[in-house]
This record gives structure tokens, sequence and C-alpha cells, in this order.
């Protein structure tokens, strides 16, 4: 007969594990959900109707990522609904021209239905899409989740960081010529700035100087 420490002893060790599985199965189907958007969109982007090439995802829509999933760290928001709407943000505008001005509400669309087919929790599926519908500085629509706030940010810090790509948005899209086009960046740089968060502002500052310095 085993004593009563001996049965706690054992009652813990079997609800440990059973946290174990538990967190190992959430861990599993989070990396899942995540994968499965990355194809998902990464397609998109190959996909010969995405006038915006293939260069948009590594350089913008991974950026994006990369930014969405350090500020939910830094300020506590939910890390996986900023990392799936930083993926799907821009995903509607590299289906075709025809989904690029509204882009922000077929994207969420997208996003919810996507999310809710693969077995995603319904909350969270909206949670996500509503920071997909919200993102676009232009709409001037209130972003009323910190998941929301950390996406336009993040996206805001990602022309910031990542250059090359409204570099590429200037001569290569609208085919602007020398001048014209760094005025263009210029600006869309400081309406970018503007948007930014102010823990966003410090991680990026000295970029933003640094190009300011070099196409003024
Ligand atoms: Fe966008
Ligand atoms: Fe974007």
């Amino acid at each position: 007969m085993l004593h009563t420490a001996e049965r706690n002893a054992n009652s813990w060790s079997t609800l440990s594990l059973y946290e174990t599985f538990i967190s190992g199965t959430i861990e599993f189907m989070s990396k899942r959900i995540v994968n499965l958007v990355y194809e998902l969109v990464d397609a998109a982007a190959k996909n010969p109707k995405n006038i915006f090439q293939y260069s948009a995802f590594p350089n913008h829509i991974l950026v994006v990522r990369k930014f969405a999933k350090l500020l939910a760290n830094k300020l506590g928001a939910d890390e996986e609904i900023c990392e799936l709407a930083a993926l799907f943000h821009d995903y509607a505008s590299l289906l075709g021209k025809e989904y690029v001005e509204k882009h922000q509400e077929h994207g969420a669309k997208l996003a919810k239905d996507f999310l809710i087919t693969h077995g995603y929790p319904e909350e969270k599926a909206k949670a996500v899409a509503y920071c997909v519908s919200v993102h676009r500085g232009s709409t001037r629509l209130e972003k009323k989740t910190l998941e929301s706030k950390i996406l336009a940010s993040a996206d805001a810090m990602a022309h910031i960081d990542n250059i090359t790509s409204v570099i590429h948005l200037a001569y290569g899209i609208h085919q602007y010529d020398t001048e014209e086009g760094a005025k263009w960046v210029l600006k869309k740089l400081a309406r970018s700035w503007d948007k930014l968060m102010p823990e966003a502002k410090k991680l990026i500052q000295k970029k933003y100087n640094a190009i300011q310095l070099s196409l003024s």
C-alpha cells in the first residue's frame, strides 16, 4: 500500500506529465498553423499574378513578421496572433492587381476563413483578421488592440529597416526618375516613421537617421 507522500508524489508527476503533454500539443498546433500560413503566403508571392514580385515575401512580409514578434515579446502581446497577422497582412495584395486597393479587407476575410477552416480557434482567428483589417495607415481606422498596434508599427518598421523594398517600389513599380524616386522614398519613410509606437522608434531610430542623411 502506498503512503500518502508517495501517492502525492505520483499524482504530482502524473500532473506534470499531463501539463508537459498539453503544452507540447499547444506548441505543435501553433507551429503547424504558422507553417501552413507561411506556405500559403509564400505560394501567393510566387503566383504570376503578384505584381510586386516574389521579393515582397522575404523583403517585406518576413521583415514585418520579425518586428511583430520582437514587439510582441517586448510589450507582452500575443506573439502568435502578431506573427499570423504579419504573415497575412499583405497576403491579398499578392493575389492580383484587383485586390491591392482594398487588400486589408480582402486579407482579413481570407485570413479568418483560412484559420477557421484549419481548426484555429474562432476568437483568435477574429483577432488576427482584425489586425489585418486596420493595418493600413491610410485608412485612418482606430487600432483597438495591442496586437493591431504592433502590426501597424512592424509594417512601418519594415519599410525603414529594409529600404530595398521601398526603392524597388519607387523605381521598379512606379518607375520614378532618380530625383523623384528619392523624394518619394523619403516621404514614404517619413509617413512610416510617424506611424511608429515609441518602442518601435527606439529600435529603428539609427537606421531612419542614416537613410535621411543619405537620401536628402
Ligand atoms: Fe498593407
Ligand atoms: Fe505591409
